[in-house]
């Protein structure tokens, strides 16, 4: 029996320009069906090339992305085999919404962006580079702040990308936004500020890291301009956590009065205001929106990542911190771990100087608008009777449902079924309408379509 047999392949259905996003498909159904079993080999990558009459690097490329997707396993001389399992992470945090799936989970990640398209070869060159430039002073303790290199690279980052114009030296390097909030809250703490406001619905992620360093945290509703100032002001707090240019997981844009409002309130509560800006890069309805740090640099707290870029085992992120902030967050993260690995730190500091980390995101926007496009298609297709919002920014929508929809009852059906898909309620501090959160960044149109239909039919 030969590969294209036993995987009941007919390369004549495979359109020419995307023969590896097929081949790609195609497994991942074999898989997702038990056609390819757990452990099960699959065809040298040369045999099953020469069988389908592709080339050779399209079935190279396919085997890759399933690799990274945690559903093959390439064990070099021995071959390529369907993974096990996949290994669950220990301690979830964002990224756990968009890590792995079971091979046979169709997983609507939430979150994630696709990391297929990670930079390989830039990220490579870039790391070339540094090893073969990086200084013995380069290879010794870094700043704990961050490596200068970086920090003046994002200095100009910041501002030519999120409008937030400040030197380097006002810069800290973190371990992704938890990083920065982790610190953030101690730093807090440490001045007696225990209590922190935060939307209600928000990131789990993010909900959980200031749940375990501080003492109560303050749900604030949010509507279709964003977090809802009036009820911020009734909570007595004197820090929040927002994402004002794309709420998670509404996806509403804090308005333009909704920013004035905030702002005062900062000013008149001698409030902190953390402004994370997780994945501002996805605009699709217009230029991306400034960051609000720029309103009250004195007030507002900016924190960001690549993890919706690049990708978030790099666990590089930043903070732009009021100054009366600053030095003790440089020392919390002194005391904690002397700061982050120096090597990475350069490797995207050349990403940013090339102009590799911008050609990034222009061709990320372009992909994930296209995949946004097919999800809100299907979701119309076979979900008629619920409503989409939050489709012009970031790497979900949210699809909210017809009330009498029970939405985690839905998300349990659909895991069944072999759908991951996170519901509303999973977010929500106080009960509301019910909803799915649907990730689309990390699949094709053709993968979404299908999954989409799949819970239509489920609901
Ligand atoms: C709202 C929000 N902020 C930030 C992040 C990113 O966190 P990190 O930079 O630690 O990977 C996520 C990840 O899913 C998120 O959902």
């Amino acid at each position: 029996m030969t590969g294209s047999d036993f995987l009941h392949l007919d390369p004549a259905a495979a359109p020419p320009r995307e023969r590896t996003t097929w081949l790609a498909a195609q497994l991942r159904t074999a898989i997702a069906d038990g056609a390819l079993g757990a452990g099960a080999r699959v065809p040298p990558s040369r045999e099953l090339a020469a069988e389908l009459a592709f080339s050779r690097g399209v079935v190279v490329e396919a085997y890759r992305r399933l690799a990274e997707e945690g559903l093959l396993l390439a064990e070099g001389a021995a071959g390529t085999r369907v993974a096990e399992t996949v290994p669950p992470a220990t301690l979830p945090g964002p990224a756990t919404d968009a890590a792995v799936a079971r091979p046979e989970t169709l997983h609507l990640s939430v979150g994630a962006p696709d990391l297929s398209a990670f930079p390989r070869a830039a990220w490579l060159r870039a790391e070339r580079r540094v090893l073969s430039a990086a200084t013995s002073r380069e290879l010794g303790y870094a700043d704990p702040q961050g490596v200068g290199a970086l920090r003046i690279a994002l200095s100009g980052w910041l501002a030519r990308s999120r409008g937030v114009v400040v030197p380097p030296e006002r810069i800290i390097v973190t371990a992704g936004v938890t990083g920065a909030l982790s610190l953030t809250a101690q730093v807090m703490r440490d001045r007696g500020l225990t209590a922190c406001a935060i939307e209600d619905p928000s990131a789990d992620g993010n909900r959980r890291i200031l749940d375990y360093w501080l003492d109560s945290l303050l749900p604030v509703p949010v509507d279709a301009d964003g977090i809802d100032v009036e009820a911020l002001t009734a909570t007595g707090a004197r820090a929040v956590l927002t994402t004002p240019a794309h709420q998670f997981p509404t996806g509403a844009l804090l308005s333009p009065a909704r920013r004035r409002e905030l702002v005062a309130w900062a000013e008149q509560s001698d409030g902190l205001i953390i402004e994370d800006d997780y994945d501002s890069e996805y605009r699709y309805d217009r230029a991306p929106v400034r960051a609000l740090h720029a309103s009250a640099p004195d007030r507002i707290l900016h924190v960001s990542s690549l993890s919706k870029v690049l990708a978030p085992a790099l666990r590089i992120g930043w903070m732009v911190a009021p100054e009366h902030w600053h030095d003790d967050l440089v020392r919390k993260r002194w005391a904690t771990d002397l700061g982050s690995p120096a090597l990475p730190q350069l490797a995207l500091a050349e990403l940013i100087r090339t102009g590799a980390l911008e050609r990034q995101v222009r061709r990320l926007r372009l992909r994930h608008r296209e995949r946004r496009n097919a999800a809100v298609a299907a979701v119309r297709a076979h979900l008629p009777d619920a409503r989409i919002e939050g489709i012009a920014a970031g790497l979900h929508l949210l699809v909210l449902l017809p009330r009498h929809v029970d939405d985690t009852a839905l998300a349990e059906r659909a895991a069944a079924a072999g759908i991951r898909v996170a519901p509303l309620s999973a977010y929500r501090f106080s009960p509301g309408d019910p909803g799915v959160v649907i990730g689309y960044g990390p699949h094709s149109p053709a993968r979404l379509e299908a999954a989409i239909a799949a819970l239509g039919r489920l609901i």
